[in-house]
């Protein structure tokens, strides 16, 4: 019986290390850079912004396939709406995201690298390149954004149909059912600890 206990234990710890150490996005660069691009807008009498969680995702996956290059390799970081990311495995991010690409095509993604993300270089980013001309578009209406590493990626959404980021399924339960699974089997794991 002790030996059960103890094997409890264990799984009980491995449990608290495993929800502890579950991914946690780190959002703060990403809020700070959505309040940045909409007070920038709000200097051209634009709409702010609205988050778009499909777009979020997108900007997430594609942060990811970013995150191991240096910035210096912007090999496929720059794009114009219309056309698709020189990605490979681009049609494999979208479908991860619950996303089809006749539903994205007319949004635009931008992604840039900015050495420790300092808020104020990645802002100039976005307001002093040619990424200007679609921040200071009207036709967007929300954005998706997402930080790893060094990278940023920016993702804008428009009102319509085709640039809307609507989901053919919803895709943003996953990460959320992985976390109660950790939970859940905390407390299984508490309980089966507590009546051995
Ligand atoms: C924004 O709107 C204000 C008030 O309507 C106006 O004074 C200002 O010139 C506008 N700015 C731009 C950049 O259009
Ligand atoms: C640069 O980016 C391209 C396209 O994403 C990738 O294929 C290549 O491996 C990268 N090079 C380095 C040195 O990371
Ligand atoms: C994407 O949407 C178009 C039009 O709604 C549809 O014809 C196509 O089958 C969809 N593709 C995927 C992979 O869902
Ligand atoms: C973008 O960030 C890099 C790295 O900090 C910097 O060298 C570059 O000047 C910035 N570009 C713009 C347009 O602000
Ligand atoms: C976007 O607007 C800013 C502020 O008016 C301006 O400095 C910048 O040149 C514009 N960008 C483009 C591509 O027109």
């Amino acid at each position: 019986m002790v030996s059960l206990r103890s094997h409890l234990v264990t799984l009980l710890l491995l449990q608290v290390i495993l929800l502890l150490s579950h991914p946690v996005k780190s959002d703060d660069e990403d809020k700070r850079l959505l309040q940045d691009i909409n007070s920038y807008r709000a200097t051209l009498n634009l709409s702010a912004l609205t988050e778009n969680d499909n777009a979020d995702c997108l900007a997430g996956e594609m942060a990811d396939q970013f995150k191991n290059q240096p910035c210096t390799n912007s090999t496929g970081a720059n794009t114009v709406p219309g056309t698709e990311m020189q990605l490979a495995n681009y049609p494999d991010l979208l479908n991860h995201c619950h996303l089809n690409v006749s539903n994205t095509r007319d949004g635009v993604i931008m992604p840039a690298c900015v050495p420790d993300l300092v808020p104020s270089l990645v802002l100039a980013n976005f307001t002093g390149s040619q990424y200007s001309s679609y921040l200071n578009d009207s036709k967007y209406t929300g954005a998706g954004i997402s930080s790893e590493g060094d990278w940023i990626v920016v993702i804008l959404t428009t009102n319509t149909p085709e640039g809307s980021y609507a989901t053919y399924k919803s895709a943003s339960v996953v990460p959320k059912a992985g976390m109660l699974f950790h939970l859940f089997s905390l407390f299984l794991g508490l309980f089966l600890a507590l009546i051995s």
